[in-house]
């Protein structure tokens, strides 16, 4: 096991750019700023766990099938930072970076993405910071998902900090591509080839379908608890 003090170590070694001679003062800021993200994802976890209760008590069923959240790991950070030629400090992470927090809300239809995503962006306590739809355009290698950035305020004892966080909404289908996508092309050591990329284009469409035709069978059960409707 990594003791504590190793850790701060560590971090402090990542992070050499920082301008301080104060050990202690480093690690306290950075351990606050990621309890600070921390906070975020709870917020944000809870708004859609909230969505998810009203949506059951009314409709009885659950739009969301599950919640995965994630803090960036140090050494994940610094590399990002370097990658785009950015400092890296404490001040450039929060400046620059939008993907510390990060929270994957799994959804049980299509429509369902849209209607959550929307019922999150209504709230006058979140900021939507950019939108990228890759349901409506899927990426050249088929991965498909909504993602928005937003900004959601956390309220400490003496102060509102507002916090980024990347939210990533998929469906099952969506979500078990891009699991089995990215453990496949994250393979240490293997070269990706051309009839791969192309076997996992012809998965995607397939897993496109299989949300289509959930969706007309979601119809059919008259599974047709409109956004409006909320
Ligand atoms: P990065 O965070 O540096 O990727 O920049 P970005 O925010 O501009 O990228 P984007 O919004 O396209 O993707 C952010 C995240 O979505 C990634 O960190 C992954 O978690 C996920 N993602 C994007 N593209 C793919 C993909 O092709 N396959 C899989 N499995 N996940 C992806
Ligand atoms: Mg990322």
């Amino acid at each position: 096991m990594i003791s504590q003090q190793n850790k701060d170590v560590e971090i402090q070694s990542l992070f050499s750019q920082e301008n301080t001679s104060d050990t202690m003062s480093f690690f306290h800021r950075y351990n606050r700023l990621m309890s600070y993200y921390r906070c975020a994802i709870m917020e944000i976890e809870t708004k859609f766990n909230v969505l998810n209760e009203e949506f059951s008590l009314r409709f009885d069923r659950n739009p969301i099938n599950s919640i995965k959240t994630r803090l960036k790991k140090p050494i994940s950070i610094k590399e990002k930072l370097e990658k785009s030629g950015l400092p890296v400090t404490l001040t450039s992470i929060e400046e620059n970076m939008h993907d510390v927090a990060g929270v994957r809300v799994v959804c049980s239809f299509e429509k369902d993405v849209y209607m959550l995503a929307n019922a999150l962006l209504k709230q006058d306590d979140i900021k939507l910071v950019r939108m990228k739809d890759y349901i409506e355009n899927p990426k050249p290698n088929g991965y498909r998902s909504l993602h928005l950035i937003v900004e959601v305020p956390i309220f400490l004892a003496k102060e509102k900090k507002i916090m980024k966080v990347e939210i990533q909404l998929r469906t099952i289908a969506m979500d078990s591509w891009a699991s089995l996508e990215h453990q496949l092309r994250y393979k240490k050591d293997f070269e990706f080839t051309e009839d791969m990329a192309n076997e996992l284009l012809a998965c995607a469409n397939l897993s496109r379908d299989l949300d289509f035709r959930m969706d007309e069978l979601r119809k059919l059960v008259q599974i047709d608890d409109s956004e409006e409707s909320l």
